[in-house]
């Protein structure tokens, strides 16, 4: 299946399910000057910036669904995306909308997920590819991946840890989901 990815920021696990043969059809980012979308653009993927700056969510989102659409797209993977999808996006891609979250689910929801981990003294953090629905990190679980957290570890190079797994996890996730 077609894939749209959206991101906001640097674009790493884009690049990671890229890599990984995944056929994306739209790289689309709300930040039209995410690092990511130049990357994806030399690779000569097709991509949408549009910010919902100045137009409202309504708006930005009802052309970010068209772009999705007419770029053939069946799936969204939602790839360092910092922005809610509203509750009507969420229900015209109902169940066709995964995540990659920084953290072992239901743990740590929403931001700073590595300080927290850190500071409730955990022995092991990860991250969790699950459904989107409505609510924040809440959906179905796909899969996760877990990985150390070492003494002298600081959010940052947790974070690094975290990241190389969820490069790892999340085409290997969203292979099977699309294969559905
Ligand atoms: C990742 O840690 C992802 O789990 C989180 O934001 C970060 C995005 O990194 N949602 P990147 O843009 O994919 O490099």
């Amino acid at each position: 299946k077609t894939v749209g990815i959206l991101i906001s920021g640097r674009g790493s696990n884009m690049m990671a399910l890229v890599e990984a043969g995944i056929p994306v059809g739209l790289v689309a980012s709300d930040k039209p000057d995410a690092p990511g979308l130049g990357w994806a653009r030399e690779r000569g993927l097709a991509t949408f910036a549009l910010s919902p700056r100045g137009i409202g969510k309504a708006a930005y989102e009802a052309e970010v669904d068209a772009a999705l659409r007419e770029a053939g797209c069946e799936l969204i993977a939602l790839a360092g995306y910092m922005r809610l999808l509203s509750d009507d996006f969420v229900a015209a891609w109902r169940g066709r909308i995964v995540n990659i979250h920084p953290s072992l689910l239901p743990k740590y929801k929403g931001l700073d997920t590595h300080a927290r981990a850190i500071a409730a003294g955990d022995a092991v953090a990860g991250c969790s590819v699950h459904v989107v629905t409505e609510e924040l990190d809440a959906g179905a679980l796909l899969g996760q991946a877990e990985v150390p957290i070492l003494a002298g570890d600081t959010p940052d190079t947790l974070a690094a840890r975290v990241l190389a797994a969820e490069h790892r996890l999340y085409p290997q996730v969203l292979k099977e989901f699309a294969s559905r």
